[in-house]
Order: C-alpha cells, then sequence, then structure tokens
C-alpha cells in the first residue's frame, strides 16, 4: 500500500500565505460582512491584491510548480492524473491538469468579482447594470469553491495523500531543523 510518508511536497511560503489570505476574504466576503459595507469593498481589493501579487510571484521568483508556466496544463498532465486516480498512487509535487485549470478559474472569478463590484459602484457601470455581473460572479464563485473542496477531497482520499497539508507549514521540515539543535543541547 503507498506510504504516506512518501509526500513530503509542500506549496512554498508565499503561495501558502496568499492562498489562505485569498480565501478568508472570499469567505468574509460571500458569506460573513454585510454587501456594500466599507470592510467588504476593502477585503475584495486585498483578494485582488493578493492574486496580483501571487501573479508577479509565479512569474519572477518562484519555483518548479508554483511558477506560472508549471501552471499551463498538457495533454500528460491529464493522462498522468487519470492513471494517478485510477491506480491510487501517492499525490506526486504540484496540481493535477483539473487543478491546474480550477486554479486560474479561481483566480479570474475572484478578479472578475472584486472588478465588478468597483466597477458597480461607478457611474458608467450603475447605468450598464454591473450590481448583475457582481451577482453573477458570486454564484460562479461559490460553484468553484465547493468543487474546490470536493476535488480536493476527492483526490486526498483516492491517492491516499492529504493534500491539505500540503498547503500547510511543513511541521516535519522543522522538527528536522530542530533535531540537531536539542541533540546538540544533550551533548
Ligand atoms: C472577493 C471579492 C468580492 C466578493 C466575493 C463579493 C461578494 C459579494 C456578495 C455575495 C454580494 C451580495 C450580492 C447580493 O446578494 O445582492 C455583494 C454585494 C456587493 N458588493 Fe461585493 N464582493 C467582492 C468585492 C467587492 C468590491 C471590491 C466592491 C466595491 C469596491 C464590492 C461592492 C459591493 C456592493 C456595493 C454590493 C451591494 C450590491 C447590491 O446590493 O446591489 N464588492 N458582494
Ligand atoms: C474558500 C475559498 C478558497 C479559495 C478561493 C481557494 C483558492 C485556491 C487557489 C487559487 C489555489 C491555487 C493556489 C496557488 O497556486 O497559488 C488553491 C489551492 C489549494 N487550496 Fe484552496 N481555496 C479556498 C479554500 C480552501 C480551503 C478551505 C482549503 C482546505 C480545506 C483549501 C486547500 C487548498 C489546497 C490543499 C490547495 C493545493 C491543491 C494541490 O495540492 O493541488 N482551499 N486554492
Amino acid at each position: 500500500m503507498p506510504s504516506k510518508k512518501a509526500d513530503p511536497f509542500h506549496w512554498d511560503s508565499l503561495v501558502r500565505l496568499t492562498h489562505w489570505g485569498v480565501a478568508a476574504a472570499c469567505v468574509g466576503n460571500l458569506w460573513l460582512n454585510e454587501a456594500g459595507e466599507e470592510w467588504h469593498e476593502w477585503l475584495g481589493y486585498t483578494a485582488m491584491t493578493l492574486i496580483g501579487l501571487r501573479l508577479v510571484w509565479g512569474l519572477s521568483f518562484a519555483k518548479g510548480h508554483a511558477r506560472l508556466r508549471a501552471l499551463i496544463p498538457s495533454r500528460a498532465d491529464f493522462r498522468q492524473q487519470a492513471v494517478a486516480l485510477h491506480e491510487r498512487t501517492p499525490a506526486t509535487p504540484g496540481h493535477h491538469g483539473s487543478g491546474k485549470l480550477a486554479v486560474w478559474a479561481l483566480w479570474l472569478t475572484i478578479l472578475a468579482t472584486a472588478g465588478s463590484g468597483w466597477f458597480q459602484n461607478t457611474e458608467l457601470g450603475f447605468e450598464l447594470g454591473a450590481d448583475d455581473w457582481h451577482l453573477w460572479c458570486t454564484w460562479a464563485l461559490q460553484g468553484l469553491i465547493a468543487l474546490h473542496l470536493t476535488a480536493l477531497a476527492f483526490t486526498s482520499w483516492r491517492q491516499r495523500s492529504n493534500l491539505v497539508a500540503r498547503m500547510l507549514p511543513s511541521v516535519r521540515g522543522k522538527r528536522a531543523q530542530q533535531a540537531p539543535a536539542s541533540q546538540d543541547q544533550h551533548s
């Protein structure tokens, strides 16, 4: 049976920070605050800024699977995904093909939601009925979030790998760094 220990991959700190920041902003604006409140607007702009930061990171200093080029899905990614889910092999680093598509869909929908939220507050946006666009975007976003969480749970179960742990700080890495220091103290 595949071992969970075969999955030491973690997303880098900036990917984790922007992910949880964007997720918190979406949860706040979709389900916690009142539409049109000042902090609703600020959370929307914060989500936009964090996605902007993530995109610049993906184009500049990010390594390996976090680079934007690595997020463009290929036919091989989808074939590999089908085989991995069928054979239940442990998750390999990075996203599956459908995961890569989902990342772009989430980013674009969040940007469109925040953009239409801003636009409906302008004179032209008001005349064009941009409040309807904002509403449609929020429905699309809720659908994508539901799909995101379902796909994560399904993939984690099929591949017997905890994908959520890869979006959290690496505890094992910290322990490994701390171990020599504590051994030194005992010697
Ligand atoms: C992540 C970004 C955002 C999300 C998820 C979001 C979500 C929502 C939701 C769920 C509603 C209630 C829709 C309804 O039931 O009518 C709403 C309304 C509203 N949002 Fe946003 N929003 C975001 C960004 C923004 C931004 C950046 C602004 C303005 C700068 C904004 C301004 C408004 C306004 C004025 C309303 C009230 C619209 C109305 O009642 O007709 N939103 N938003
Ligand atoms: C509620 C709003 C959420 C949004 C908008 C969202 C959005 C995203 C986006 C855009 C990515 C790609 C990250 C990147 O490459 O920078 C991602 C990945 C990921 N998200 Fe979320 N997320 C949300 C909630 C959650 C929650 C609640 C969890 C955990 C329970 C979660 C776990 C993950 C994981 C584990 C990945 C990496 C998947 C993989 O390893 O292939 N997300 N999410």
